[in-house]
């Protein structure tokens, strides 16, 4: 068990959570949290927004059950965290935007702190959230609030790489727009989970080669492998 060191609403049923410990973790990675004994039964994947020696941070957004429990946590509360899982990013060069959406800037902000000099492209559907910390950490950071899309604000064909994770028509739409260009774009899926470790089959996705299980292949995929539902 951890101790959360700070738990703090934002914006738009946003919490950003700080627990105190020594963490591994990559850019894309996620852990599998839980605060509570018997229910609900299984433990919530999210994504580690940042890492530093002494504590992991978590933005998460309160849907259901699970996230409602972890939003009324306090300082010095305890937490289980199980993890790091999952594929995350690579780590690539050259010239790179990030483009989240809603709570799927997540995990973008400790891709931001490891790439020197991408852009971000920050979208929401109402107010903004951490757009100031990215600033921090990125060259040039654009923000789409009030239902505007962020993938109208981006020429795809400017980046070698995107790095993005969102609603899925936004990464639907993003790997369309990146057909007929030299850009290389890597999504992260959030397909529903149970076991986060690859026992159960629950968060199975469709790729070109084949089927994958999203919580160990993935979460993040390059996006010409990955067969979107319609
Ligand atoms: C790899 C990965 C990383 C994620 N990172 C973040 C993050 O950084 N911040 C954040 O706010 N959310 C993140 N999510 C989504 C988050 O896990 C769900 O919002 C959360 O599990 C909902 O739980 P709940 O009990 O509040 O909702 P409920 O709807 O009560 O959950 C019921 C069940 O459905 C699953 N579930 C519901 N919605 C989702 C969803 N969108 N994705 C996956 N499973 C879901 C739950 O895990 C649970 O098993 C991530 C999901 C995945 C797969
Ligand atoms: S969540 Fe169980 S195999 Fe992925």
């Amino acid at each position: 068990m951890y101790r959360v060191i700070e738990n703090k609403y934002l914006k738009d049923d946003m919490y950003l959570m700080k627990v105190e410990g020594k963490f591994e973790g990559k850019m894309g990675q996620f852990y599998m949290l839980r605060a509570w004994d018997n229910y609900p039964l299984l433990s919530r994947p999210i994504s580690i927004c940042d890492i530093d020696e002494n504590s992991i941070t978590f933005l998460y957004k309160v849907f259901g059950e699970g996230t409602k429990i972890l939003s009324k946590l306090e300082p010095n509360d305890t937490i289980k965290l199980e993890g790091p899982y999952g594929n995350g990013y690579e780590k690539v060069s050259g010239k790179v935007a990030l483009v989240g959406g809603g709570i799927g800037i997540a995990p973008l902000y400790l891709v931001a702190k490891n790439i020197k000099d991408c852009d971000a492209y920050l979208g929401f559907r109402n107010e903004a959230v951490l757009e100031d910390e990215f600033k921090k950490v990125c060259k040039d950071v654009y923000v789409a609030t009030d239902n505007k899309f962020v993938t109208d604000m981006l020429d795809v064909a400017k980046y070698d790489y995107i790095l993005t994770c969102g609603p899925t028509p936004m990464m639907k739409k993003l790997v369309d727009m990146t057909k007929n260009t030299n850009t290389k774009i890597m999504v992260s899926l959030e397909n529903h989970m149970a076991c986060g470790v690859g026992a159960c089959l629950v968060c199975t996705c469709k790729t070109k080669n084949g089927n994958k299980k999203t919580c160990k292949d993935g979460p993040v995929f390059w996006g010409e492998d990955v067969i979107f539902n319609d």
